[in-house]
């Protein structure tokens, strides 16, 4: 049983901590230890939402830094000819039949210190980076990422190439976020922070950062990040590519255009035809 007020309290201490090399290395690594093993459980959470509201946890993405600064380089290869060399407090995840999880074979790795639900699909190849939550049936499509402390749903479909960018500094920063049953079409990029909220639909090719305005043709409403709250799509929209003119300057005068991705409508009976999954293909 991991005590969490008191792993909470010494990643603080240890992540205030200038130099590391003063420090007790074998009860860092226990300490380390335990705080994966509360990733990989689900005990802990980079966020976690209360009601509609996600809160950040702050001490967790520290504990996710750290790790960095505790592990040394170490030889991961699996022979002499597939090598690969990374931080020793990042292994592999180890993974088991009885997970629940099916991984086809491939070219995918899940990093340690991420959380994976039950009946989750991982095509080759695909990535899931430390302090990643995935709920229960979720398909993780070819070429997808789930980014460092990106939160994904039940029920979620990332499609192929799906980006879903990792947000680990400033510590404050809110993760990506994909909330229940909502499809994040093929070549995609949702980044910095955006929440995506329950069924909605990013449609193949959206590219969402903070930086991105986002244009409501229903509610007829603008979306964007402010000082205080990132972007955020509404529950149900359904988000297509699209391009405004540029209005002013040599823009103007060169007929250029920006993309700017716009909520055409919100789901209806044909969208959930058009996204709708095959069961057969994602059973564990
Ligand atoms: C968004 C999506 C689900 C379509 O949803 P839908 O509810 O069936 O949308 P509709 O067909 O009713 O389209 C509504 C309008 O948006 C337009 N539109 C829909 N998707 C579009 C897209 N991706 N790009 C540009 N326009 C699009 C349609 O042309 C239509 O406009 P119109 O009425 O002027 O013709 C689909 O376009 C999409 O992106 N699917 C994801 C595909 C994918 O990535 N699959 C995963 C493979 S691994």
């Amino acid at each position: 049983m991991i005590d969490l007020i008191a792993l909470e309290k010494n990643i603080e201490r240890f992540s205030s901590s200038q130099s590391l090399e003063d420090e007790n290395k074998d009860e860092m690594l226990k300490i380390f230890s335990d705080f994966k093993t509360a990733l990989n459980t689900g005990l802990i959470r980079a966020a976690k939402p209360i009601d509609d509201t996600w809160i950040v946890h702050h001490w967790v993405k520290k504990g996710i830094l750290l790790g960095f600064r505790l592990g040394h380089i170490v030889d991961q290869s699996i022979d002499e000819s597939f090598r690969f060399f990374d931080k020793s407090t990042y292994p592999l995840r180890k993974m088991g039949e009885g997970d629940g999880v099916r991984i086809v074979p491939g070219g995918s790795s899940i990093r340690d210190g991420s959380y994976l639900g039950k009946q989750i699909t991982c095509m080759p190849p695909m990535y899931i980076n430390v302090g990643a939550y995935v709920d229960d049936g979720t398909m993780i499509d070819s070429h997808a990422l789930v980014g460092s402390c990106a939160q994904i749903g039940k029920r979620v479909h990332l499609s192929a190439g799906a980006q879903i960018g990792g947000v680990l500094e400033p510590i404050g920063a809110m993760p990506v976020i994909i909330e229940d049953d909502v499809l994040v079409g093929g070549n995609t990029g949702i980044y910095e922070g955006t929440i995506v909220r329950k069924a909605a639909i990013i449609g193949a090719g959206v590219i969402l950062t903070g930086s991105t305005p986002v244009y409501d043709l229903v509610k007829e409403t603008l979306y964007r990040r402010t000082y205080d709250q990132p972007l955020e799509i509404p529950s149900g929209a359904v988000v297509i590519p699209g391009s405004r003119p540029i209005t002013s300057g040599m823009g103007q005068e060169w007929g250029l255009s920006v993309a700017t991705p716009i909520i055409i409508k919100y789901r209806d009976d044909k969208t959930d035809t058009a996204s709708a999954l095959e069961n057969l293909l994602r059973s564990v």
